[in-house]
This record gives C-alpha cells, structure tokens and sequence, in this order.
C-alpha cells in the first residue's frame, strides 16, 4: 500500500511540530541532499508552457528512492479562487518501482522553497543581517518570513506588494510572532532601503524588473524567488553584474532564473559547491551575493523524504491502494473482480435489452 498525505495532514505534521522546528528539519533534509550532490540523477525540469503559465514536472533520484514533484505556475490564477502554484509528488522505491508515498505538495512546496531560501542565505548574506525587504505578499510571502526570522535571526520584515490585500493578509498572519516587526512600504523601492537582505517573490508572467541597480545597498544578500520561468524575470540585467550570482542547477536556471536574460557565459556558482567547500559563500561585508532560485527537484525529494519520516513518527496519514496488491501478480485481469460481480457482462448491452 502507498502512504497518502493530504495538505491537512501536512497542516496538521506543523500543527504537532511548530512551524520554526518543521522549517529547521527540512532545511538540514535539503542540506544533507545537497551535499550528497554527485549522488542523484539530475534534469532540467520538463515544462509545458501555455499563454497562461506553466505545468512542469521534477524528476530525480539515488539509488535508493526516486521522486517527482507535479506542479504548475498560473500568476493570473488567484482572481479566479486558485493558487498561482499547486503540487503534489511521488516518493518511490529505485530496486522495484513501488510508489511509498503520495503526497500534497502545495503547502510543502512554500515550506521547502523559504527552507532553501534560508540554506542559501545562511552562506550569502552576513552573519549580522536583522532586516529584510519582502517583495510579493502572496502565497509563499509568510513562509519565506518565517524562515528568516526563526532560523536566520531577522527581527524586522519591510513588505511591499502591488496588490494592498495581500500586504494586508500577510500584515495579519504574522501579527503574532513575536519578536518580528513587519513595517508596510509604499514602494519596492522604500521596502529595500536599509535591507541587509532583499527577497522578491513576486508572480508576473513577464520580464519584470522589480529590482534595479539604484536599489542596491553594499553588503546586501539578494534572494530571488520568483523569476523561475522562460520570460518570467524580477532582476534588473544589472543586479545580476553587481554580484556573484549563485544558483542551484546550472542547465535549468539557464533557462528558468533571472540569468536568462545574460549572455550563456556569464557566471553563476551551483550552491552544492559552496556547501562542498569547493567556492566560498559570502567573502566580506560589502559584497553583493544573489541567490538565483527557481525550485530544484532535490529539494522536494529532500521534502518528501522528511514527510515520510515526520507521518511515520506521528502515525499520520494513510494507507491507499494506488497500486493493486495481489495473490498471483501475473493475474492483473482477477482485478476486475473487485469492482463487478462478472467482469465478463457489459453493462451497455445489459442497458440496451431493457
Ligand atoms: N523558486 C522557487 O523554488 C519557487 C517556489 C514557489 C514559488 N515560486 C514563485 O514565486 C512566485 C510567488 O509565488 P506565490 O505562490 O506567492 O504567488 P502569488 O500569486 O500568491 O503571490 C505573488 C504576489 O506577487 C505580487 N506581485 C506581482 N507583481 C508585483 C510587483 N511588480 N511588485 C510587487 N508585487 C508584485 C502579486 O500581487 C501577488 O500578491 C511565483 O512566481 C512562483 O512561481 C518559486
């Protein structure tokens, strides 16, 4: 049988957990994947772009388990009640195929981009960052916050969005922590002046520049999460030159981050370097450092395999036969069986003869 869980279930694994724990556990799950790099089968994610957004699917896996994630990126969604991003996935067994988990990935999909988001930022933004602009309140918005605050330590969140609704849900739902300050700015531009760390999480299918090179501020950590689509950008060309810009994947980010706009010779760093010692992270207070990110299928196998262990230590979720079980594997055509009394009658004739 295969492990199912459901958003609720997920909901419920934070609920139990705390949301700071559930952000910790996986990033060090991301983290211990990507330093084991060299381990898994890695792909450009397979993408099937219409006029309205992008379905895709990320493969990958060791040699113990595969994982895929489903999900799509439709920025025009929201005004007709749907999120821009919903995901579900598949953890597997490599040595027979056997699907172990089914799983919701939308809600884990914002938990394990803020987890990467902070595994990132803890090498490229310095140590002393307190301060960060959040541009684009909408679905992922609290979580990249969240993040922050509880595993690197930002006490105050300057928030900016176009939509004045969404600044204000995201305003509401972190009204309560404590120990984080969210000031609303009218502007981009008046939400980064004086961030030691500026993340933009914006969903326009176009090549938008929400951050350009007056913005800038010596020492800033840039963390660009929202252009992970061809023709879908946040980052002035220039804001990429002021930096050394680091990415997780070099074949997809060439197509998908904010580097699609630079020539195919301009340097990016995949971030497993860093975390291999192979490139240094941050190398003083002045530079500029730029986190690429559009999403890697590591990082939901990393997900799906804290999930898994989360549900079995909680006894969460439940058991589905997505997979028939069997007394005699060769007899698939028994399973029939279980869904009419004759496999053999076809109810449209029996239909038609009254
Ligand atoms: N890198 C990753 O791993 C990863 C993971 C998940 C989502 N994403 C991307 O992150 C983005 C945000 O996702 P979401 O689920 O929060 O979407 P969302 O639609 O819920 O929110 C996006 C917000 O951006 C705002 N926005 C659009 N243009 C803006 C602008 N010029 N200035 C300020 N705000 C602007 C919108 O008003 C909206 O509130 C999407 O582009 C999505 O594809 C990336």
């Amino acid at each position: 049988m295969t492990q199912f869980l459901s958003t609720e279930d997920v909901a419920r694994i934070v609920a139990a957990r705390g949301i700071a724990h559930v952000l910790r556990g996986m990033a060090g799950y991301i983290e211990d994947d990507y330093r084991r790099w060299q381990e898994f089968d890695k792909s450009a994610r397979s993408a099937s772009h219409s006029p309205q957004g992008v379905i895709e699917l990320m493969p990958t896996a060791d040699a113990a388990l595969y994982s895929f994630k489903y999900v799509n990126g439709h920025p025009a969604n929201t005004r007709i009640g749907l999120p821009t991003v919903m995901a579900f996935g598949v953890l597997a067994a490599v040595d027979t195929g056997m699907p172990l988990l089914l799983s919701e990935l939308t809600l884990t999909t914002a938990l394990r981009t803020a987890a990467t988001s902070v595994m990132a930022a803890r090498r490229l933004a310095r140590a002393d960052a307190r301060t960060m602009a959040l541009i684009g309140n909408g679905a992922q918005g609290e979580f990249q916050a969240l993040a922050f605050h509880h595993l690197l330590g930002i006490r105050s969140i300057q928030v900016f969005d176009v939509d004045p609704a969404a600044t204000e849900k995201l305003r509401r739902n972190l009204a309560e922590v404590p120990g984080l300050e969210v000031r609303v700015c009218a502007s981009t531009a008046e939400a980064a002046r004086g961030a030691d760390i500026v993340t933009t999480v914006t969903a326009d299918k176009a090549y938008a520049t929400i951050l350009t090179p007056e913005m800038l501020e010596p020492g800033m950590h840039l963390n660009a999460v929202g252009g992970d689509c061809p023709g879908k950008t946040e980052l002035h060309p220039d804001v990429l030159r002021s930096g050394r810009v680091f990415v997780e994947y070099e074949p997809q980010s060439r197509i998908e981050g904010d580097v699609q706009q630079m020539p195919a010779d301009f340097p990016v760093t995949e971030f497993w370097r860093v975390l291999a010692g192979e490139v240094p992270g941050r190398i003083d207070a002045g530079e500029i450092t730029v986190f690429d990110s559009v999403g890697f299928a590591l990082e939901d196998f990393s997900a799906l395999r804290y999930l898994r262990d989360q549900a079995a230590a909680l006894g969460m979720g439940k058991r589905v036969a997505l997979i028939p079980e069997f007394a005699d594997p060769k007899n698939l055509y028994a399973q029939l069986s279980h869904g009419v009394s004759d496999p053999c009658s076809e109810p449209g004739l029996a239909d038609a003869a009254h």
